[in-house]
């Protein structure tokens, strides 16, 4: 490489300056002296930030500054797939010069000094060689000739700003919406802080970390409970009763508050009050109770809600002699204020049935007045082909599938599981209700082809299948007025039902809902069928009570109201 020579002379004798390539110093020709390199000028210190320049810092610039981005970002990934598809598939190729006219499409070429037009087309020549035709049309890497591109794709990018800004704007809502829906079903909203009336003499005072929480069943409806466990520590109540129906009662007192797990009726000293929500256990055996029932109803503690600070404040009613380290409890009582009672008792004309739930508005169904709900269908006495009910509605309560029955059995049925859950069972449902001739005729023919299979002959298979199941025509689920049952832990129909929790409840409680065991194991010669744990018929209460009261099956019930009447 040749020496370069300076056009200043040199300071010292005037001779001529020159630098040899890669010395860090230059020096005079005539008379030796060496000169150190300057080192590059520095970079110019930028003015201190304007006015405007502050800002453009401020919040919205942010925003601005961040949708540009989003929108320069997706700008570059369109341009890298645009590329791609037309590397890959010849179907979007990119416009081509029009056949008569002989220039190629080329990028004008801004003013330049001669160094500038140098590096351009050094540039330029760089970018076509990786496989664009011109300097706009070269692939787009991250940050380059990006004004370009965004310029030939202006309406894309806008839409893709567009889009960004919108999708952002539904993002920052739904996080929004979430963290106040997250706000409102979060069991630390509540918390909880207990103290003895501060009376002067008695300042205990306690905090949990939480005592309430909401919920929200399967209508959405949002309840509001109180940790009844801790209520009871904090009285020094005492515990008794089983674990699904709890008494909570007064130490050395006789009032008492009973919960049914699973069940929104509460019993205060013999009184059936309906709470706004069932009591329900958590995972660590605490039992929860309607917040609202325990401010307004029991009057034992003082339950005070503050909903704009999310504070629940629980205050034991005490006497004046009690102390920090010896707090008096035995002033503590169970209630039920001023509050009227929820009204329990059967309907008048029922002497021998009571019930906790309030079952009145069933009294017609409980009690048809229609004989037809007495109608007998047995291996005596079948039914025409075309016999179907004319008041068939389908079932409210839990079942398998859609199931009908006759009016009147369907409302008493619902009324018979509305008192069985203020017993704390909630495991039951109906696998079977009315039946047509046509799918009995099926499942008795189902029947006997799965003994057939077995290698029965059909004679032999009939008379198996006919000890338990009806030939169609004499099944007494083609009346409309009988159930199967099913619980959750049932794996066929069959007498397994019989040790379930709901078989025990249906034996001692199904009659004062009209319902009696249509087929029991002391029966078998007079109903003609084996034993059945899960089929129940509806009767009427009337005849159900005489039923249970005799200790007679339907056919007898049956042949002595036919001899009284006769
Ligand atoms: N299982 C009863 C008897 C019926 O089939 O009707
Ligand atoms: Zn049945």
């Amino acid at each position: 490489m040749p020496d370069i020579y300076f056009e200043r002379p040199c300071p010292v004798c005037g001779g001529r300056v020159r630098r040899t390539e890669g010395a860090p110093f230059c020096e005079c020709v005539s008379c030796g002296k060496r000169f150190a390199l300057k080192p590059p000028p520095k970079e110019p210190v930028s003015p201190p930030p304007t006015k405007k320049d502050k800002k453009a810092s401020g919040f919205f610039s942010l925003l601005r500054r961040f949708f540009s981005a989003i929108g320069k970002e997706c700008v570059i990934l369109y341009g890298r797939f645009y590329r791609w598809v037309r590397k890959k598939n010849d179907r979007f190729p990119l416009p081509k010069p029009p056949s008569d006219d002989p220039k190629p499409l080329h990028t004008p070429e801004p003013p330049m000094d001669e160094g500038q037009r140098a590096l351009y087309h050094a540039r330029k020549k760089q970018l076509e060689s990786r496989g664009g035709a011109s300097v706009s049309q070269a692939p787009l890497t991250k940050g380059e000739r990006l004004e370009d591109f965004i310029s030939a794709h202006r309406i894309f990018s806008l839409t893709v700003s567009i889009v960004a800004v919108v999708l952002t704007l539904s993002l920052l809502t739904v996080g929004i919406t979430f963290c106040v829906k997250e706000k409102q079903i979060n069991k630390n909203d509540f918390r909880f802080y207990y103290g003895v009336e501060e009376t002067g003499l008695v300042t205990e005072r306690r905090a949990y970390d939480f005592v309430a929480f909401k919920t929200k069943n399967k209508d959405r409806k949002i309840s509001h409970r109180i940790n009844m466990t801790k209520i009871a520590t904090l009285c020094n109540l005492t515990i008794s009763g089983t674990q699904s129906t709890p008494k909570y009662a007064v130490r050395g007192g006789s009032s008492y508050v009973k919960f049914t797990s699973g069940s929104p009726i509460a019993l205060i000293n013999g009184t059936n009050y309906e709470m706004g929500c069932a009591a329900i256990y958590d995972e660590s055996g605490d039992l929860w109770i309607d917040l609202y029932f325990a401010r307004d109803i029991l009057s034992g503690i003082t339950v005070t809600v503050d909903l704009e600070n999310n504070r629940i404040y629980v205050t034991r009613n005490t006497t004046p002699e009690g102390t920090v380290l010896n707090p008096v409890y035995e002033s503590v009582s169970i209630s039920a204020g001023n509050h009227s009672a929820y009204e329990g008792g059967g309907a008048t004309s029922v002497q021998t049935a009571t019930y906790k739930t309030d079952v009145s508005a069933y009294a017609a169904d409980l009690h048809p007045s229609d004989s037809s709900y007495l109608i007998l269908a047995n291996k005596q006495n079948p039914l025409a082909e075309d016999h179907i009910p004319s008041d068939l509605v389908s079932l409210t309560v839990p079942t398998t599938k859609t199931i009908e029955l006759r009016s009147s059995a369907a409302r008493a049925l619902e009324a018979m599981f509305f008192e069985m859950k203020a017993d704390g069972i909630t495991d039951l449902s109906v696998t079977s209700g009315y039946r047509s001739y046509n799918y009995q005729k099926w499942l008795f023919d189902y029947y006997v082809s799965e003994y057939q299979q077995k290698g029965y002959s059909y004679e032999e298979a009939v008379k198996l299948v006919e000890s338990d199941t009806a030939r169609p025509g004499y099944s007494e689920h083609q009346t409309g007025l009988c159930v199967d049952f099913w619980t959750s832990t049932m794996t066929s129909l069959s007498n397994e039902f019989e040790n379930t929790e709901a078989s025990q409840w249906l034996r001692e409680n199904a009659w004062r809902f009209g319902f009696i065991l249509r087929y029991p194991s002391d029966k078998i010669d007079t109903t003609g069928y084996t034993y059945e744990s899960w089929h129940y018929r509806f009767v009427g209460v009337d005849a159900a009570s005489e039923i249970r009261k005799n200790g007679w099956c339907f056919e007898e019930y049956v042949e002595k109201s036919a001899s009284k009447g006769s």
